[in-house]
């Protein structure tokens, strides 16, 4: 019997028995190698007397072929038997019955946020954002508030650096000018977002929520700031008629500057919001300061416009009844349950903002 009958008989023999993977490789290796028998044999062709040559390159390449289909074929059949006891052991018994589903409810705040945004988009504002860890250019400076204003003390701002460059951002005025550098003007934007002041107490927390909004364009006025605050509060109170009043107020980066207060009453241990003798504050706006303006390079004698800041955890605080502002970041999952949202009821102005 020739060489290659023989390493073709034992071969095929050895692959009958019940191999492992690593087993059917080592086979592979011993045949096919770089000193397998098979390739040793072709090795030899040159060797054998040019009659015979043909013959034996021909029944060589053969048995070559034979013995790596049926190395596959062994290959397949032990990975198919793997994959069959993996299913057999991981079977799920389907009839179990299933766990209670248990559906999470949307924070307060987040819900507001969604309906300020929704309430101004109506009117042509989009969404901006920035980050919370700012600069102090952009903080301070930019917005004109000069180096010995208290805004910029320490017991107010938390400063990440010892040089006060890095701080956590103590308004979302910031955005307006990064919005400004950003893209040319017309600008109507709102930027709703996290801030911080060092501050705590049950009507102030270290973190709180705030909405900035920017309106510059060629022909605005305080006029317009009115109509849009006011727009914006009836809306956001779904009510008709709201009181509302203006009072002169001084920041530094707008000029002039007013405080917003909205009329309440108290009935029943309840707020109501719109009527009554009382005024609550809710917002700081006025008219863009031309220095910022100049500090984001707009030429202001085409171009001026209103900003406003709202404080987004009262509002929250106001329409929902909810009367400590702590337990907005207490993480009580049974208070979120009580005052949390459906997820799916995503609030519209047409749907509604609230139900
Ligand atoms: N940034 C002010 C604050 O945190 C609020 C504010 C007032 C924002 C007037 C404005 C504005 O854009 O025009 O108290």
């Amino acid at each position: 019997m020739s060489d290659i009958k023989k390493i073709k008989d034992e071969f095929l023999s050895k692959l009958k028995n019940q191999l492992t993977i690593s087993e059917v490789n080592q086979i592979k290796t011993d045949l096919f190698g770089k000193k397998g028998l098979i390739s040793s044999e072709f090795k030899k062709i040159s060797q054998v007397d040019e009659n015979n040559r043909k013959k034996f390159a021909v029944q060589l390449n053969e048995v070559k072929e034979e013995l790596q289909e049926r190395i596959d074929s062994k290959i397949n059949e032990i990975q198919n038997a793997e994959i069959n006891e993996k299913l057999i052991k991981e079977k799920i018994d389907i009839t179990l019955p299933s766990r209670p589903y248990i559906k999470g409810k949307i924070h307060p705040v987040s819900q507001t946020i969604d309906e300020i945004s929704s309430i101004f988009s109506e009117i042509g504002f989009s969404v901006e954002e920035g980050p919370d860890v700012e600069n102090e250019y952009n903080n301070f400076t930019a917005l004109n508030t000069p180096d010995n204003h208290p805004a910029r003390d320490m017991h107010d701002t938390f400063y990440l650096d010892r040089n006060k460059h890095k701080l956590l951002r103590t308004h979302t005025s910031p955005v307006q000018i990064r919005t400004m550098l950003k893209d040319k003007p017309p600008f109507k934007i709102i930027a709703p977002g996290r801030t911080y002041r060092s501050d705590s107490d049950q009507t102030h927390s270290p973190m709180f929520h705030q909405v900035e909004g920017l309106n510059i364009d060629k022909d605005i006025n305080m006029g317009h700031l009115k109509g849009c605050l006011n727009y914006f509060i009836k809306e956001f109170f779904e009510v008709d008629k709201i009181r509302m009043r203006f009072r002169p107020s001084h920041f530094p980066f707008t000029e002039p500057s007013a405080e917003v207060d909205i009329g309440y009453e108290i009935k029943n241990e309840k707020i109501i919001i719109g009527e009554g003798e009382k005024w609550l504050e809710i917002l700081g706006c006025g008219m863009v300061h031309p220095n910022v303006l100049k500090n984001v390079k707009i030429d202001t004698k085409t171009y001026q416009g209103y900003a406003f800041g709202i404080g987004i955890d009262r509002l929250a605080m106001l329409k929902y009844g909810i009367n400590d502002l702590r337990s907005f970041f207490d993480c009580d999952y049974r208070w979120l349950n009580h005052f949390g949202f459906d997820p799916l009821d995503v609030p519209t102005n047409y749907r509604g903002l609230s139900r």
